[in-house]
């Protein structure tokens, strides 16, 4: 049986991910410090060993990594806006964070590796859409930390002779982000207490979603592909969408077409457009997206509905 470890993986993704991993045959360790994510997110948590420890601790990593076939990187500080209030914090966790776990995944001799980037935010104001010939110009000290860390897998894939796979995630919806700050989690939050729905900015800029289910398939395949050396891949849907079309379209799932939105200033560090071509990972790795926008609204808006109702 294929031995995983799995970091953050009591967060978003990864409590989507796990089960994932799990139906599909592989033995997962999870390795997070809690500090984001929980395990009561994480379904069918008994069928996972869990480790608490922080990936700056390079001994536990390296303890949880002996004996693995690979190691699949979603610890991480998410957040474009946390980045710029804290540069530091964000540094150590993304950038010398993501060294350490590839240190300690070499140590144990591990040779495969699968790392959690991001698509908008370590390309900047570049032009949509972009692939994996873009050049990143990250306008956030987030977007740096995965370009950093997108750095040093092709370091260490070309110096040690792992095959890593760096794959950028697009905007990611879906069940089990509560704890998320972002856009989607807190217009939910409006909708659901009767409040109005915030824009940060015009409401043009542009972002591509992708359902999680979907994002999840993709991180399998890189897995299972096992690509030779450095590859990177967009995960995306391909499709741009407006922040305020988002909200409008949240409006109409909860079904509240007339709920208020407001707008305010523009907040430092994100990005104005942004939306990616998956062709290469549709060729190479057999991605492609199935969930409609609509659709993963629908499921997140719902799964909201059954997991926190309105505030009493
Ligand atoms: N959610 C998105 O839309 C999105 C988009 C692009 C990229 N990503 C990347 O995907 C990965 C997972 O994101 P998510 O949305 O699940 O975030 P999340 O915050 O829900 O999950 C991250 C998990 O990592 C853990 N963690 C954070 N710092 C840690 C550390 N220093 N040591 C050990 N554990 C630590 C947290 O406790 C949490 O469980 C991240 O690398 C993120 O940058 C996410």
């Amino acid at each position: 049986m294929t031995k995983i470890l799995l970091t953050g993986g009591c967060g978003f993704i990864g409590s989507n991910l796990g089960p994932l991993l799990i139906d599909q045959g592989f033995e997962v360790t999870i390795l997070d410090n809690f500090s984001k994510g929980d395990i009561s997110y994480l379904p069918k948590h008994d069928q996972f060993e869990i480790i608490e420890a922080d990936i700056g601790d390079e001994e536990a990593v390296y303890n949880a990594a002996k004996g693995k076939d690979a190691v699949i990187h979603l610890a991480a500080l998410g957040s474009v806006v946390e980045s710029v209030v804290n540069p530091n914090d964000n540094f150590i966790s993304n950038a010398e964070g993501t060294f350490k776990v590839l240190n300690a995944a070499r140590r144990a001799g591990i040779k495969r590796c699968v790392f959690a980037s991001t698509g908008g935010a370590i390309m900047g104001n570049t032009p949509p859409p972009v692939n994996e010939t873009s050049l990143p110009k990250p306008i956030s000290p987030y977007g740096a930390s995965k370009l950093a860390g997108e750095g040093y897998c092709s370091a260490f894939s070309h110096a040690y002779d792992m095959n890593i796979t760096a794959l950028r995630f697009a905007n990611v919806i879906g069940p089990i982000s509560a704890h998320k700050k972002g856009a989607i989690t807190v217009f939910i939050r409006a909708l659901m207490n009767n409040k109005p729905i915030t824009i940060f900015g015009d409401g043009k800029a542009t972002r591509d979603f992708l359902f999680v289910k979907d994002l999840c398939k993709g991180i399998v395949s890189a897995l299972i592909k096992n690509k030779p050396g450095f590859n990177v891949y967009h995960l995306a849907s391909g499709e741009e969408v407006s922040v305020k079309q988002l909200a409008k379209t949240l409006c109409e799932v909860a079904e509240k077409p007339d709920h208020e939105i407001r707008f305010e200033s523009k907040r430092k560090g994100e990005v104005e457009r942004n939306f990616a071509d998956y062709k290469k990972a549709k060729e190479e790795l057999g991605f492609l997206p199935s969930f409609t926008l609509d659709e993963a609204l629908k499921i997140t808006w719902n799964w909201f509905l059954e997991h926190e109702g309105p505030e009493s």
